[in-house]
């Protein structure tokens, strides 16, 4: 089939090299010339192993290219993603600005189509968007809805760093439809993966997104609740979900306790459901603590550090500043609120990152950076595990030698082999 992906952001691309991978054939947009120079040139506008090694044969088998005009990318389309961003401001509410000019873009490019194409919307929206802001943009292309233009909402549920498996291996697919013939049209783009299709309405689609990101948020705050009550009873978080996820009811991922989550999705998706239901007149509490507490977990390591050593005048290394491994994207990491936290109380500090440094760099231009952990640690005062890069599962007794003082805070749980009492862990002993 002949798919259009309109913005290249993470998901965008993603998508664009999955369905490029099931032999589609796929024209992306984005108004950024560069990523769409990068794009045809076959880099990944970011960084991410599996998807880089996929993206240059795409291009060069001529199954995905990159244009700058979404009409272009709209000319004769079977269905059309828009993955535009959705920023949401501090006060949880979703910026559409994005999502209304992609979807004029879209109009225009439907007025001069024959046949029939599905719009399928990926950027996360609150329930309802679908059907009150965009449905009535793309009407204005003077096609009509239902006979020669559908309507799909279609979560996106990749994880970053490991996008293509998730695309090619997803848990469900789900189709929200304006009515059968959109669904039926988007439901042959995936005939051939081995997942259960749920097909169901446009903003019921839209909440289970939201309502997903907002569970799997809610695990991880509440795990480190448990998880810092375990830090002052001196028992290991890890030891206790073992034997609470053994219960056949409760499932074990999502309960990895540390330095909280970050990332483009978890913080503005759990504030836009948030604004949703307040909006709407109901209580929010809930999602309300599990974002305060994140935020208070994400530097809960510096006031860990706080008690070991004297900050001010202390040379700190922070290892890992991407808010996972896999990934060099650092928004809403930990490491952010971390270094500026460290920096108020004086202190020195070194990052290393294997792949976010040049990101982190817009943020903390004033700190060191260095080419690898054994640099960061040397002659620091304590070290900081802030992302669980496996090339962290390395450091050994022989690196404790080379700090000033051997002690490694981890705001991850981390395999490697040194003494007990050179390492502490932010919810286990
Ligand atoms: C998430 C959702 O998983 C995905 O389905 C959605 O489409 C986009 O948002 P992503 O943001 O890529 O994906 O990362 P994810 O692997 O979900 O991790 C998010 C954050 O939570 C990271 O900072 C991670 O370190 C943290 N996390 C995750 C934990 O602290 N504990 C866990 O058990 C799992």
């Amino acid at each position: 089939m002949k798919i259009a992906i309109v913005g290249t952001g993470y998901v965008g691309t993603a998508l664009s090299c999955g369905f490029a991978k099931k032999n589609h054939e796929v024209v992306c947009s984005d108004l950024d010339k560069d990523k769409i120079r990068e794009i045809n040139n076959g880099n990944l506008p970011f960084f991410e192993k599996d998807l880089g090694n996929f993206i240059k044969d795409s291009v060069s088998k001529g199954l995905l290219r990159g244009t700058t005009s979404t009409v272009d990318a709209v000319e004769g389309a079977d269905v059309i993603f828009l993955a535009v961003d959705t920023p949401v401001g501090k006060d949880g509410e979703i910026n559409l600005e994005s999502i209304k000019e992609a979807s004029k873009d879209i109009a225009k490019g439907l007025e001069n189509n024959k046949s029939y194409s599905v719009v399928a919307v990926k950027s996360t929206v609150t329930p309802k968007t679908t059907e009150e802001v965009i449905i009535p943009v793309l009407e204005q292309s003077g096609k009509t809805l239902g006979e020669e233009i559908g309507v799909c909402v279609n979560p996106e549920f990749l994880r970053e760093g490991t996008a293509l498996n998730d695309f090619l291996n997803p848990d469900r697919i789900v189709i929200g439809e304006l009515d059968q013939k959109s669904g039926d049209k988007l439901e042959q783009v995936y005939r051939d993966f081995d997942a259960p299709i749920m097909r169901t309405g446009l903003r019921e689609a839209e909440l289970i997104k939201c309502a997903s990101n907002s569970l799997l948020a809610t695990k991880i705050s509440f795990i480190n609740e448990i998880g810092n009550l375990c830090k002052k009873i001196d028992i290991d978080i890890y030891d206790i979900v073992d034997g609470v996820a053994m219960d056949s009811r409760i499932e074990r991922s999502f309960l990895n306790s540390g330095a909280g989550f970050g990332g483009s999705c978890f913080p503005k998706d759990v504030r836009a459901l948030i604004k949703n239901i307040k909006d709407k007149g109901e209580d929010a509490s809930i999602l309300e603590e599990v974002v305060n507490t994140n935020d208070r977990q994400k530097t809960r390591i510096v006031d860990q550090l706080d008690q070991e050593i004297n900050i001010s005048d202390s040379t700190v290394a922070i290892l890992g500043l991407s808010f996972k491994p896999g990934t060099d994207d650092i928004r809403n990491s930990p490491a952010i609120d971390i270094i500026s936290e460290l920096k108020n109380k004086g202190a020195r500090v070194k990052a290393y990152d294997p792949e976010a440094m040049a990101n982190m760099r817009k943020e903390h231009g004033s700190i060191e950076y260095v080419k690898n952990y054994r640099e960061a640690l040397n002659n620091c005062d304590a070290a900081l595990i802030v992302t669980d890069w496996p090339e962290f599962n390395k450091i050994d007794r022989g690196d404790l030698k080379s700090m000033n003082n051997p002690l490694i805070i981890e705001g991850r749980k981390l395999e490697y082999d040194i003494p007990d009492k050179s390492r502490k862990g932010i919810t286990w002993p």
